[in-house]
C-alpha cells in the first residue's frame, strides 16, 4: 500500500467516525479494505484510496468506515457492569423514578445486540419492574452489526459467551445452529445508525448510558467532546458507563467514578467539580474545545450516515 493511502483513509475515517489508525495499525486497514476492493471490482485498496478522490462517492466512503469498525462485543461482557446495573443502578432508579416508573437507557455502541439484550433480559428477570416503562435505545455507526441486533439470530459459538444457561434456555429458541432471542425481549430494544460525532439532543435525555468499547478508538479531544455532551443529556443522578480499559479520569471532569464501583460514572456536579481533591483528577481538567476536523482531501463531504 503507498504511503498517501494510508495516510488518506485514516484521515478520512478519523473524519467520518473518530476512530484513529496509527501506522502500526497499517495490516488492519489493508486486511479489512482488501475485500472491499474486490466488492467494488478493484484491484487494491490504493485503488480505494484514488477513487475516494472523485466526487461522489458517498457509499463506499460508508463502506470504507464500516470496514474499519471492530464489533466485538459479546453477552454479559465483563459481568461487573451487569452486576452493578442489577445491584446499584436498577435499586437506585426505582426508588428515584418510583412516581413515573419510566426508565431510559442507551447502549451508545451496541454492535451486534447483546449488550442491551443482557439489560433487557435482566429488566425482564426483575419482578419489580412490572408495570414500569422501559426504554432502551441502542445506536451504532455500524448498519451491519445494527442489522443483527435487531435480527437477535445467534450462532452457538456467541450464545456461549457469556450467556448464563438457564437465560438460554428461558429466551432463546434452536433454530439450526442459531439461536433466536424471544420476541419481547427485542421488542424492548429500538436500534438507530448512529454517529457519536453528531449531535445527540434529539435521543431526550437518559437515566442511564452504556458506553462500552468505544471510547478506545479515539483521540483525547474526541472522548473529552463525546462525554461531555453525554453528561448534557444525562440527570443529576443518571449513571455512565464505560468499559474495561475506558476512564474519565484526566479527560473531562464533568463526570466522577464512583468509588469502588470500577467502570461506573455519575455525574460530577458543579459545586463538586470546583474542588479538584475532593473530584479528584478530574477536577484539574481544562474547558473543552473540540480542535476543527482539518480539510479533507477528499472530494465528498457528504455526512457519512445521517443521525
Ligand atoms: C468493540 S464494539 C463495543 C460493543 C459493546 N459496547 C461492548 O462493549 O461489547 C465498538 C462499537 O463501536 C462502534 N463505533 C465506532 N465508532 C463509532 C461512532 N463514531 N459512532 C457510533 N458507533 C461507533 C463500532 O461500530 C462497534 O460496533
Amino acid at each position: 500500500m503507498k504511503k498517501e493511502t494510508f495516510d488518506d483513509i485514516s484521515s478520512l475515517v478519523k473524519e467520518r467516525s473518530g476512530i484513529v489508525l496509527t501506522r502500526e495499525k497499517e495490516y488492519l486497514l489493508e486486511s479489512r479494505l482488501e475485500p472491499v476492493a474486490r466488492r467494488y471490482g478493484m484491484q487494491s485498496v490504493d485503488d480505494i484510496a484514488g477513487a475516494l478522490r472523485r466526487p461522489g462517492q458517498s457509499g463506499l466512503i460508508t463502506d470504507v468506515v464500516e470496514a474499519m469498525t471492530t464489533n466485538e462485543t459479546f453477552f454479559f461482557r465483563d459481568r461487573t457492569p451487569f452486576d452493578l446495573f442489577k445491584n446499584e443502578m436498577l435499586p437506585h432508579m426505582k426508588t428515584a423514578r418510583r412516581r413515573e416508573k419510566k426508565l431510559r437507557i442507551w447502549c451508545a455502541a451496541a454492535s451486534m445486540g447483546q449488550e442491551p439484550y443482557s439489560i433487557s433480559m435482566l429488566l425482564k428477570e426483575d419482578p419489580s419492574m412490572a408495570g414500569w416503562r422501559t426504554e432502551i435505545l441502542g445506536t451504532d455507526i455500524s448498519n451491519e452489526a445494527l442489522e443483527k441486533a435487531k435480527a437477535g439470530l445467534y450462532s452457538q459459538f456467541e450464545v456461549q459467551r457469556g450467556l448464563p444457561v438457564q437465560l438460554l434456555v428461558k429466551y432463546f429458541k434452536q433454530h439450526g445452529d442459531m439461536w433466536q432471542l424471544d420476541s419481547a425481549i427485542r421488542a424492548m430494544v429500538q436500534y438507530k445508525n448512529f454517529n457519536l460525532l453528531n449531535s445527540f439532543t434529539l435521543h431526550g435525555r437518559f437515566d442511564i448510558v452504556f458506553c462500552r468499547n468505544v471510547l478506545i478508538y479515539f483521540d483525547q479531544p474526541t472522548k473529552k467532546d463525546i462525554l461531555e455532551r453525554i453528561a448534557k443529556q444525562m440527570p443529576e443522578d443518571g449513571f455512565l458507563v464505560l468499559g474495561a480499559a475506558e476512564t474519565v479520569i484526566g479527560i473531562t471532569d464533568a463526570f466522577k467514578s464512583v468509588p469502588g464501583k470500577r467502570g461506573l460514572f455519575m455525574i460530577n456536579r458543579k459545586d463538586e467539580a470546583k474542588a479538584p481533591l475532593r473530584a479528584g483528577l478530574a477536577g484539574a481538567a481544562v474547558k473543552p474545545v473540540l480542535p476543527r476536523p482539518a480539510a479533507s482531501r477528499f472530494a465528498s463531504r457528504m455526512p457519512l450516515k445521517a443521525g
